[in-house]
Parts: structure tokens; C-alpha cells; sequence
């Protein structure tokens, strides 16, 4: 099973292949929040530190809205995500 490494609360939480982050963090207590949940406000917005190749891929309007925000090229809104490997990542400043 995949493994999410969240450095902001230096925690490990193992996941089933292909869930989305927003389900595990409904089911964890984790510093990951997040408002909208469909990829418009950029609460859940978290930096991908190792793995990102084990996020499911960007689509259209994830893209438009983190360019929107001039985020770094390894954030990602974990409202979006789905994790198929292991990843660290850490919450967003
Ligand atoms: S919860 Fe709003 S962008 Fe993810």
C-alpha cells in the first residue's frame, strides 16, 4: 500500500492504491485543509517533496488555477490528487 509522508505533522499514513488525498484526510487528522474541494480556492494547496510521479496527473483546470496562483512547480491542490505511490509532501506557506 502506498505510504503519504506529511512533514508538516510528521506523520505517515498508509493509503490504498489510487485513493484521493481528500479521503485520506477525512479519515486522518492532518494539517491538509481544505474549503472548496473541487479545485477552485487553493486551501488544500501542499508541495510535493518525493513522489510526485505518484500523483495522479494534472488536469486542465488544476493547472490554470496553480498558475493562477504562481505556484511552485511541485505544488499540487491535494483536492485533486490521487495517490498511487509513495509520496512526502508538506502543506503549502
Ligand atoms: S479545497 Fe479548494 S482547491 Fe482544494
Amino acid at each position: 500500500m502506498p505510504k503519504v509522508y506529511i512533514k508538516t505533522d510528521d506523520k505517515t499514513i498508509e493509503v490504498a492504491a489510487g485513493l484521493p488525498l481528500i479521503d485520506m484526510c477525512e479519515d486522518h487528522d492532518t494539517s491538509i485543509l481544505f474549503g472548496c474541494r473541487d479545485g477552485a480556492c487553493g486551501a488544500c494547496m501542499v508541495r510535493v517533496i518525493e513522489g510526485a510521479e505518484h500523483i495522479s496527473k494534472m488536469e486542465d483546470n488544476e493547472r490554470d488555477f496553480l498558475e493562477t496562483m504562481a505556484a511552485e512547480d511541485n505544488e499540487r491542490l491535494a483536492c485533486q490528487c490521487k495517490v498511487y505511490g509513495d509520496i512526502k509532501l508538506e502543506v503549502s506557506d
